[in-house]
């Protein structure tokens, strides 16, 4: 099993600190790597507590990722005081639900800035270091939503559709250089994102109806498959898309 083995290397998680970015962070963590976790509250006292349980790093930075002019310097910084980045992971994300005829126009704004513009720039200055490198593994969240449209979430969509294709654009640009850019699509997973969601029964069992699997995913079945993409194992992996999702899109 030697080729999932991250000791040694450090990992970039933005929203590491609470749902799915933790639940990856604890695969990553307990594959060896060390964490840097950037969130936009700087609450991530769990996150440490877990890391630095299973003998790994945690450096914590407060961050808010609309503030795009601050990611570059942020991933500099870490470069600096770490020495190099080997797995950038983009997970931080947020969801508005309007009527498509009335979404406002700043809630537009602010999902795509999170969902898709923070997250090219994440992959720009993370690529730009990894290239120095020669190797670097970047996974970024897709959605089951990068395959459909959804319901009452018109950016969330589209800015998810957006993340598979920028995806493999920069698969296509950065696969010889020994950098592997995937992205993993979650379907449903029990955390604050699909709160909304579960208060509401009939949308609830509507949703649970249609999931294969028969039940909302746990964040630590994600591990699994941000490990296998952040390590040796997926080398040969670019620009996938790979859903973990209880079946929901072979439906
Ligand atoms: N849950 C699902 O069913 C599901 C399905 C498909 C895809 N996804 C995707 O998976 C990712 C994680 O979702 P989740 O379910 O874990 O959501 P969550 O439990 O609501 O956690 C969201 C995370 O993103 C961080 N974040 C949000 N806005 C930020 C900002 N402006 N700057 C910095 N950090 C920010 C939050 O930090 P703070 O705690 O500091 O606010 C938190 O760590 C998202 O990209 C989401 O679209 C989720």
């Amino acid at each position: 099993m030697k080729m999932f083995d991250l000791s040694g290397k450090l990992a970039v998680v933005t929203g590491a600190n609470r749902g799915l970015g933790l639940g990856m962070a604890k695969g990553l963590a307990e594959a060896g790597a060390d964490i840097v976790c950037i969130s936009r509250s700087g609450k991530d006292e769990k996150a440490r507590e877990i890391i630095e349980g299973l003998g790994r790093r945690f450096h914590s930075i407060q961050l808010d990722v609309t503030e795009l002019d601050k990611i570059f310097p942020t991933i500099e910084q870490i470069v600096r005081d770490c020495g190099r980045l080997d797995i950038m992971v983009n997970n931080a994300g947020i969801i508005s639900r309007h009527p498509a005829e009335e979404f406002p126009l700043e809630e537009w704004h602010l999902v795509t800035t999170v969902l898709m513009d923070a997250v090219f720039y994440f992959c720009q200055a993370a690529g730009r270091q990894m290239l120095k490198q020669g190797k670097g593994k970047i996974i970024n969240t897709a959605s089951v939503l990068s395959f459909q449209g959804g319901i009452l979430c018109a950016p969330y969509a589209a800015a998810k559709a957006a993340i598979s294709n920028l995806t493999r654009a920069l698969a296509n640009e950065w696969a010889s250089k020994g950098i592997n850019v995937n992205c993993i699509a979650p379907g449903y997973f029990d955390t604050d994102l699909i709160e909304n969601l579960k208060a509401n029964p009939e949308r609830s069992r509507a949703l649970l109806a249609r999931i294969p699997a028969g039940r909302w995913g746990t964040i630590d079945e994600l591990a699994g498959a941000v490990v296998y993409l952040a390590s040796d194992a997926s080398n040969y992996v670019h620009g996938h898309t790979l859903a973990v999702d209880g079946g929901w899109l072979s439906r």
